[in-house]
């Protein structure tokens, strides 16, 4: 059986009319079937008291359905309004459920979503109310405010704001994918690492949108950010300046190295060159494929420059794995400017075409690639030092300096 934390047994409170219900699946190991996660997830909702109607703010994944439904009961408070900020199904999925249970109750929700509602969870079209950007819904001396948020990271996303209690509810945005706290966060390096993976994954793609979301969010300096995974923010400051960290154009000027070694060949010159550049003053860091995952490959490309494919030959191509990692680079649009390629050749083969095939950046500039027959020799990693300067001049120019 799933181990997971029922945070909302009591129902925590957060203010006089706002209360977290949430809980923490621990013993989750993958998200989206793509990136590993550290500790699990959360999957927070939020109940919204008023004088008059009552809102829940997103609602449960599927597996906690009976828990779920439960605390609801127990919470003992009629729900009016059922406040859909995104439609993915951790959060959107026991919708239908609830509204058997409230069939007086309202989907408010944006016009993407409520499409994307009806499609993926068959609701119905008379229990959805579209709102609009600025929109307002009272609940009696309480003001939902809603604001589109499109691409953070669905079309169909929206952040919904408690004016009187300066609350802002944003759903994926803002959120991190970590289980180790009570109800706010500690603004630790942990839960930082933990934002960090989340927003590589999950907003990376699009970092144009989200800077613009960032800056709406700001502008409307909540008290407190409430996201749908991970802790509440007391301090959005933490949050709000690690994402203006994360979604900068600036150049930072660092060079991966990601390879996959057979016979430590590919190895020695992925390690070799890394050393080079350092001494050129570039920051470069080789990571090596077998011993990192999705998540951390995704968390250094967020402020990568350069990125060198570093591989031996196999079957007279380059490891399978560099050919997954272009594509997946193609689908995270981190701000790379150049790629490269090592790598070392027994009898004969294509390196670079089949990862180049997958390989769909924008505007991304080619520096040629260093390859060596067999293990690369001692010239051969003098020769690797006109290559690094290559690179290291690639970076000045990129980075304007
Ligand atoms: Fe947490 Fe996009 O769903």
């Amino acid at each position: 059986m799933r181990r997971f934390d029922f945070f909302c047994r009591y129902m925590k409170k957060i203010s006089d009319s706002v209360f977290y219900l949430g809980i923490s699946d621990k013993e989750r190991k993958m998200f989206d079937q793509l990136v590993p996660l550290r500790e699990g997830t959360t999957y927070n909702s939020y109940l919204v008291k008023g004088a008059e109607k009552n809102a829940l703010i997103d609602t449960m994944y599927a597996p906690f359905a009976a828990e779920f439904l439960a605390e609801i009961k127990a919470a003992d408070a009629k729900i009016d309004y059922i406040v859909s900020n995104h439609a993915e199904q951790d959060h959107s999925s026991l919708i239908p459920a609830l509204l058997e249970l409230f069939p007086e109750a309202q989907v408010l929700c944006s016009a993407k979503c409520a499409e994307n509602l009806k499609n993926m969870l068959g609701a119905k079209p008379e229990k959805i109310r579209v709102v609009a950007d600025k929109e307002e819904v009272s609940l009696g001396g309480k003001t939902l405010r809603f604001y589109m948020a499109a691409f953070a990271h669905w079309p169909d996303t929206m952040f919904t704001y408690l004016t009187e209690e300066n609350m802002l509810f944003t759903c994926d945005f803002f959120g991190a994918h970590y289980t180790s706290f009570d109800l706010y966060a500690d603004n630790s390096p942990a839960l930082e690492l933990a934002a960090k993976s989340y927003y590589a994954e999950i907003m990376m793609p699009f970092a144009s949108f989200c800077r613009k979301h960032l800056a709406v969010a700001e502008q409307i300096n909540p008290a407190m950010v409430l996201p749908s995974h991970g802790a509440v923010y007391k301090d959005p400051k933490f949050i709000f300046d690690l994402y203006r960290k994360w979604t900068s154009t600036e150049v930072s000027g660092k060079v991966l190295i990601a390879y996959v070694s057979m016979y430590g060949n590919t190895e020695t010159m992925a390690r070799n060159l890394e050393k080079q550049l350092q001494g050129l003053g570039v920051c470069a860091k080789a990571i090596d494929l077998m011993e990192a995952n999705e998540a951390e490959i995704a968390e250094e490309l967020i402020d990568a420059t350069g990125f060198i494919f570093g591989t031996s030959c196999i079957l007279a191509g380059p490891h399978p794995r560099l050919v997954y990692l272009a594509y997946l680079i193609s689908i995270l649009k981190p701000q790379l400017k150049f790629y490269s390629l090592i790598g070392s050749i027994g009898w004969g083969g294509n390196l670079l075409a089949p990862i180049e095939a997958n390989l769909k950046i924008p505007a991304i500039q080619k520096i040629e690639s260093f390859i060596v027959k067999g293990a690369p020799t001692g010239g051969d990693l003098a020769a690797m030092g006109k290559f690094a300067k290559t690179i290291a001049a690639k970076v000045a120019e990129v980075s304007g300096k």
